[in-house]
């Protein structure tokens, strides 16, 4: 089987776009990616994009056919995934498979969503419909309330500290302001933290990822044909995937997302490198909790050390396993469809030297981690500077 390269790569800023419209934010990202990676439009076969709620948020299903419509390559096959906040992610899995499989040899990858056309209050019911709308939703739970159950757990369990949550908006606030993709360009304290209004104790608003409007786009391809166009980029060794119960009831631990230790256990084996042969990873951090459990399940640290390893920096810019280089969901931003792909894109910086103050020194092993909902889908994919390979 063929290897998998991004050769191209084109995002928006991740904000409040009041003066752009969804089509004009996938337009962006798509034409940028397409220009990035020095191809015509017309050499590309499909189109993957993830996109959550789209319905909810502004009305627009048939997200598969407008991308293409908005690209201008009709009649290429287009196809819409959903997973809920992993939908880039997983969008971006089954582009990789078709290139794998020999179905494609170069296909367009995106993700959008606009979520600030709705009032906060209609954003969390959409976002919510990524839980269990039985048990949970009806009930009036929202993702910060899950999030927060999840956070009581690990804290009863493993002594973690509101302030350890803290620390990680603080870094990847940090992590953020080198990046002028970021909806937030500040820096703050842990106390700028500790003083934010409880959203579902014990989570605080600047403990959440934002609501945001964003699309990014990669151009992927065979091996074969980048050597043939004479195309750089960096190869996707691998992109697995794993499910869990929708319902946080009806799992076994609560301090642990199983989908995430399964998807990185058979990409671990896979790529056939361990967890510390990892230099970088953009994790999940959906909420600050979900960094501290996502750098445990993913093999990082032990688990029950991951608010430890936060507070020692070792998650930093210049820590041991820089984590969330780019701000992570955040401060980047998490415009949900899009995130996966916006990951994906910060390897792709990382790992080609291209990602200006916030460099970090000669990483050649990069690993995303995408997750929807409270953990139900996860995607983790390992990448690498393609040429190290030869
Ligand atoms: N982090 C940091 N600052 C934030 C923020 C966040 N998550 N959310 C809002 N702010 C800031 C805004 O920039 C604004 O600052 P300004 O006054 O300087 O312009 C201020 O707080 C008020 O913003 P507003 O949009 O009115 O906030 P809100 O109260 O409507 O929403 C949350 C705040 C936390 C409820 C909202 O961001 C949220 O629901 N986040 C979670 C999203 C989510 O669940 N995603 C899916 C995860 S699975």
């Amino acid at each position: 089987m063929t290897d998998v390269v991004i050769v191209g790569t084109g995002m928006t800023k991740f904000g409040e776009h009041w003066d752009k419209s969804f089509r004009e934010l996938i337009a962006e990202a798509g034409i940028k990616a397409i220009a990035d990676a020095g191809i015509g439009g017309e050499k590309i076969e499909a189109i993957y994009g993830g996109c959550m709620a789209s319905g909810r948020f502004i009305g627009q299903e048939h997200i598969g056919a407008l991308i293409a419509d908005q690209l201008g390559l009709n009649p290429v096959p287009s196809t819409r995934c959903e997973a809920a906040c992993a939908s880039g992610g997983v969008a971006l899995r089954n582009a990789y498979i078709a290139i794998k499989s020999g179905e494609h040899n170069i296909i367009a990858v995106g993700g959008i969503e606009k979520m600030t056309e709705v009032s906060t209050e209609e954003a969390s019911f959409a976002l919510g419909g990524a839980g269990d709308q039985e048990t949970e939703l009806f009930h009036g739970a929202t993702f910060p309330s899950l999030y927060a159950l999840l956070a009581r757990r690990h804290m009863h369990e493993f002594g973690t500290t509101e302030e350890q949550m803290a620390m990680v908006a603080v870094k990847n606030h940090s992590n953020a302001t080198k990046n002028p993709n970021a909806q937030f360009q500040r820096e703050i304290t842990i106390d700028t933290v500790m003083k934010s209004p409880y959203v579902a104790e014990p989570i605080k608003v600047m403990d959440c990822s934002p609501i945001t409007d964003g699309a990014a786009a990669v151009i992927i391809c065979s091996k074969e044909k980048a050597e043939e166009l004479g195309l750089k980029g960096i190869e996707i060794v691998t992109s697995e995937q794993a499910s869990d119960t929708l319902a946080l009831t009806d799992r076994k631990r609560l301090t642990e997302l199983n989908a995430t230790k399964e998807a990185a256990k058979k990409a671990y084996a896979k790529a056939g490198i361990k967890p510390k042969d990892v230099d970088f990873a953009e994790v999940h951090d959906c909420f600050t909790i979900a960094e501290i459990m996502a750098i445990e399940d993913l093999g990082f640290f032990k688990k029950g050390e991951g608010g430890k390893a936060t507070e020692q920096g070792k998650t930093a810019l210049n820590g041991e396993k820089p984590i969330n280089t780019s701000g992570g969901l955040k401060a980047k931003g998490h415009p949900v469809g899009a995130t996966g792909i916006a990951q994906a894109i910060e390897a792709y910086n990382q790992l080609l030297g291209k990602a200006g103050e916030r460099q970090l020194k000669n990483p050649k092993i990069g690993l995303t981690h995408n997750i929807g909902g409270s953990g139900a889908t996860a995607v983790v994919s390992i990448f690498r500077k393609w040429r190290d390979k030869k």
